[in-house]
């Protein structure tokens, strides 16, 4: 097959969700779909237990499995399917909004009930930030929850994003009586634990034709009649709009049940756009071009720890990866191959002889690799876009063992590298800060320190709203720097952040110095 048809074959993804919302089980039904997993099961047994909060050594357990589904690949009508797997645990929260970065598109799933969620606003905030092509899948249908009507009102005003309904439901919670699809103009009845090829479709193109009332009754044709006529409010579906982020479909269904997920797969496998061209610092990269190259993404360490090698986690952008090859790792200007790339396909692993734009292997690294890091075939450049957030947490890290400050350092380094958190240094006293998105990341990495490492760390409490990047011209910078030295630090890359007290200092010092603009990201 030709590098192109290789790379039209692809869709790459990730699906989102507030924890709770049904991502596990939506994902396993796209598995069974795509004849990965046999049966219902393999993928919740991986997925990090919301009960174990606490005991983050089991969560830390529960993750080594999850390296398995790190990427869930299958083919389904003649398609590559690759779902990005995104830990569902909002401490987590950095992994997740990372993997982003290496999808092409994502699909958002809401629970009718719940409605939008914290995690699945800063998600499909991160999602914009690219304009990543998204579909909502509204779970739980078969449960009470809000007006369809309302929850698309919600994912508008809440999210920012314009939507296009392409099925609609009939009734919910005990009186759900199925979907009509919009889409292919049919209707499909729910039928309770049905498998997929159970359920019953029946095409109905105009919404008159006797056969609705046979099937759904009067009252419920009636209203679906009126719905939809209502609908005409929203936008026509048109796929390139789609494709630039600026409207998104909407599905309804309840993954428990398998019911509403085949019509989004299928819509999905339709209109899902294939690997796409990327941004490096110097040009933008086609997938097609017939020279490799790729970014780490994720980095997960090795759940040994008399081993401290780690997987790292590639994503393929242009051109065709070879197993044994000699390939740039551009920010150490140094050649490399790796003699066992590997390919994790629900729970296999397997080691691959050749990877394609979209594709994503895990790379056995011994500490060579910091996330973000691009392979090559020779070029230097550097993809860009993967930023890191401001964290929600913070303590100031010491060593509490003064023999020990070498391992200390490296150990924290390392740590950092991985992405386990993010690290800052107050210029004020040099003392470092850790920045997390939750609090279990204090305990992983004291743990993990004195297991893996042989360190000691102690914390000191340290209250602070936000850490937000500064930019503006370089002498009004240095004058802001010089003037406000208490609550300046510097990132791993050595570019000043303000530490925020509290809301209400960011917000004074911002009217205090419109010439500096303060960002929650680091790529502004
Ligand atoms: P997550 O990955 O987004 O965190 O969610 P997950 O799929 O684990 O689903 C969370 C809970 O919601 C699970 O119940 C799951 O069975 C249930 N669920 C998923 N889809 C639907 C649906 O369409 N309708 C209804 N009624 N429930 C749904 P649980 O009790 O936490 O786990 P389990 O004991 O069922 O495995």
């Amino acid at each position: 097959m030709s590098l192109i048809d290789e790379i039209n074959k692809r869709k790459t993804f990730g699906i989102v969700s507030h924890p709770d919302a049904g991502k596990t089980t939506l994902t396993e039904k796209l598995l069974l779909f795509g004849g990965a997993i046999q049966v219902a099961g393999a993928v919740k047994s991986n997925k990090i237990k919301k009960t174990t909060t606490s005991d983050f050594m089991e969560i830390e357990r529960q993750r080594g499995i999850s390296v398995a589904t790190s990427v869930m690949g299958f083919e389904y009508r003649n398609k590559q399917i690759n779902i990005l797997d995104t830990p569902g645990h909002a401490d987590f929260a950095e992994d997740t909004f990372r993997t982003l970065t290496a999808v092409d598109s994502a699909i958002v799933v809401v629970d009718i009930a719940k409605g939008v969620e914290t995690q699945t606003r800063k998600l499909v905030k991160v999602c914009r930030m690219r304009d990543t092509p998204l579909i909502f899948f509204v779970n739980k249908m078969d449960r009470e929850g809000l007006d369809a009507f309302d929850i698309l009102d919600q994912i508008e005003g809440e999210l920012g994003v314009k939507v296009v309904p392409l099925s609609w439901p009939i009734g919910m919670g005990s009186r759900f009586k199925g979907v009509y699809n919009i889409y292919e103009k049919q209707l499909s009845l729910f039928k309770p634990h049905a498998k997929q090829s159970e359920s019953e479709t029946i095409i109905i193109k105009d919404l008159s034709d006797d056969a609705l009332v046979k099937h759904i009754g009067e009252e419920d044709a009636q209203t679906l009649r009126e719905d939809l006529e209502m609908l005409t409010i929203y936008p026509d579906f048109a796929k390139a709009d789609y494709l630039s982020g600026e409207i998104c479909p909407v599905f309804f269904g309840s993954a428990v049940n398998n019911f509403g997920v085949k019509e989004m797969l299928d819509c999905f496998v339709d209109i899902a756009p294939p690997p796409l061209p990327r941004q490096t610092d110097v040009r933008p990269v086609r997938p097609d071009e017939p020279t490799f190259s790729g970014f780490v993404f994720k980095i997960h360490a090795n759940m040994d720890p008399k081993h401290r090698d780690r997987i790292a986690f590639l994503r393929i952008c242009s051109g065709e990866f070879k197993r044994n090859t000699n390939y740039l790792h551009v920010r150490e200007s140094k050649k490399m191959k790796f003699s066992q790339p590997t390919a994790f396909m629900a729970s296999q692993k397997t080691i691959v002889e050749s990877a394609f734009p979209g594709d994503v292997i895990g790379l056995y690294d011994s500490g060579n690799f910091k996330i973000g890091d691009t392979l090559t075939e020779g070029e230097v450049m550097r993809y860009t876009g993967i930023p890191t957030f401001s964290p929600e947490q913070f303590r100031i890290v010491e060593n509490a063992d003064p023999m020990q400050y070498k391992k200390f350092y490296k150990g924290l380094d390392q740590l950092m590298d991985e992405g386990v958190a993010q690290m800052f240094t107050r210029t004020l006293d040099n003392k470092r800060i850790i920045g997390t998105v939750g609090a279990l990341q204090f305990e992983v990495i004291q743990y993990r320190m004195e297991h893996e490492y042989g360190a000691r760390v102690r914390y000191e409490p340290l209250r602070l709203y936000k850490a937000a990047w500064i930019s503006g011209d370089a002498d009004k910078i240095k004058a802001f720097v010089a003037r406000r030295k208490r609550d300046i630090a510097l990132d791993k890359k050595g570019h000043p952040v303000f530490l925020a007290e509290t809301q209400w200092t960011l917000n004074t010092v911002k009217e205090n110095h419109p010439e500096i603009a303060f960002h929650f990201s680091s790529e502004y």
